[in-house]
């Protein structure tokens, strides 16, 4: 036997450096929720980064335990309470702990014969999902890797359905100016699916927002009228549940009637928010999204999951059998009834992560509860710090949130220089300060900080010291 490949495979050598990570990684949780003192970002410039790694390679000599700790010490610090930044959950650890096991059995799921498991446990994944979210049992649909790519999976589905020819197999047809209506609040993965189909800018028509960044149900007759009068064929009509931005959800239940009412297709971007469809207490931000024909919902963002699992789910099952009509002999089935199991026909994926396994160890040990409870915790702290912004002399809220996302900026009594510039600055030294992670974003062409409460162990203390920080950098 190959001395190197009996060593990269020693089951001995697994056992007692998994152990050890195991206990690394405890420590580390426990650093993470006790001490506040730990930075939450690593210094990080990324020449100096792509240096140490560099010259870390040509190093001799490795040891696996250093590696993980280094690695950790050089990452940004999820589950630490200060962790306000983008939307990245603090996965629950016994969810990491399954995906050790997926990867080591690393089943493709491709087709059924390759991830048997794996492929009834991500349809029991769906079914439950669809449940959760009010779809009735028509309702089946995909895990993915990732948002962006279910969005366009949900698109692609759109065009093959509402084209009115078969866009699929006979390319696009010259004459056909194919385009959806969405705000422009929309995450960018939406307009970018508009492109991937060749459909470029003029796909992508925008429906203006109101005061709180929401789409303007009221203006969605005068932009569909627009669009056909430029000659456009507009197939479908996406929502936000909820915006990236600023977290404000679209009205979505009249959204539904609308694109009813004007045989469009209803897309419904719920990658971040879809899932507080689950909670008895912000259900009414998602009313309306069972009645969508597609619903892209993360589990990485709102569902405690590691990255990337994201559902795709179809009101009307069968169309997630058309959104990828073509025929890969080898792999699929060509019966004209296509099997629910062999995924690939269905997925941007061929080889996939087993990726509902995770979702599915959590929905059995902690029960549903532990969703809602998550999704209702951080975006009960989304409230408590709108709360804290309006007692707070000047704080300004960019709108008022829904969610566990809140965009603000600090506007000292007497400042007459640029607001935008401050905010900038002020995100600057958030950084180098590095005892929270806070983001900044653009709400109607002014600079904000924007906040994201994925922690749930986030408190109200803390979102004060945020502010009391942020008075502090400003002076
Ligand atoms: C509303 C929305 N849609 C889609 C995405 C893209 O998701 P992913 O990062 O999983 O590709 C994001 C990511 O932030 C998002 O906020």
């Amino acid at each position: 036997m190959n001395p190197l490949l009996n060593h990269a495979f020693d089951p001995e050598e697994f056992r007692r450096e998994g152990h050890q990570l195991v206990d690394l990684l405890t420590s580390y949780l426990h650093d993470c929720r006790d001490a506040k003192t730990m930075p939450v970002l690593p210094p990080s410039l990324p020449d100096d980064m792509l240096d140490f790694w560099t010259r870390d390679l040509k190093n001799s000599g490795f040891n696996l335990q250093e590696f993980y700790q280094t690695l950790i010490s050089q990452s940004n610090h999820i589950h630490h309470p200060h962790y306000v930044g983008h939307q990245v959950v603090p996965p629950a650890p016994l969810a990491a702990l399954t995906e050790l096991l997926e990867a080591l059995l690393n089943n493709g799921m491709a087709i059924y014969e390759m991830g048997p498991a794996a492929t009834a446990i991500e349809r029991v994944v769906l079914r439950w999902l669809a449940e959760k979210i009010g779809m009735n049992d028509q309702a089946d649909g995909v895990l993915t890797s990732g948002g962006s790519a279910g969005n366009l999976t949900s698109l692609l589905a759109a065009r093959q359905a509402m084209s009115g020819y078969n866009v699929w197999d006979d390319g696009a047809a010259d004459d056909s100016k194919l385009a959806f209506m969405v705000s422009e609040e929309a995450h960018y993965s939406v307009a970018r699916a508009a492109r991937i189909m060749g459909w470029g800018e003029k796909g992508i028509v925008k429906v203006p927002v109101n005061s709180r960044m929401q789409l303007d149900a009221s203006k969605l007759e005068e932009t569909l009228t627009n669009a056909k009068d430029r000659g456009l064929k507009v197939i479908a009509l996406v929502g936000n549940a909820c915006s990236t931005s600023t977290g404000t959800y679209d009205p979505i239940d009249e959204m539904a009637d609308f694109a009813e009412a004007n045989g469009l297709w209803f897309h419904v971007d719920g990658a971040h928010g879809g899932a507080a469809a689950m909670t008895e207490k912000y259900r009414h931000l998602t009313k309306g999204i069972e009645r969508a024909d597609s619903v892209v919902i993360d589990f990485h963002k709102m569902m405690l999951t590691p990255a990337l699992t994201t559902a795709v789910l179809f009101r009307n099952g069968q169309h997630s059998y058309e959104t990828f009509a073509q025929k890969a002999e080898y792999l699929l089935s060509s019966e004209a009834k296509k099997p629910w199991y062999d995924g690939a026909g269905r997925t941007l994926e061929c080889t996939k992560k087993m990726l509902g396994v995770k979702v599915y160890a959590m929905i059995k040990l902690y029960g549903d509860k532990l969703f809602s409870d998550y999704i209702t915790t951080t975006y009960d702290l989304g409230q408590t710090f709108a709360g804290l912004l309006k007692n707070e002399k000047g704080f300004e809220p960019a709108v008022q949130p829904d969610g566990n996302i809140v965009c603000f900026r600090y506007h000292p009594d007497g400042f007459t220089g640029d607001i935008n510039k401050l905010t900038a600055a002020l995100r600057k030294k958030l950084m180098d300060d590095a005892s929270f992670y806070v983001v900044q974003t653009n709400v109607a062409g002014q600079t904000f900080l924007r906040v994201t409460f994925m922690n749930p162990f986030t408190t109200e203390q803390d979102l004060s010291a945020l502010l009391n920080l942020v008075k502090k950098l400003a002076s």
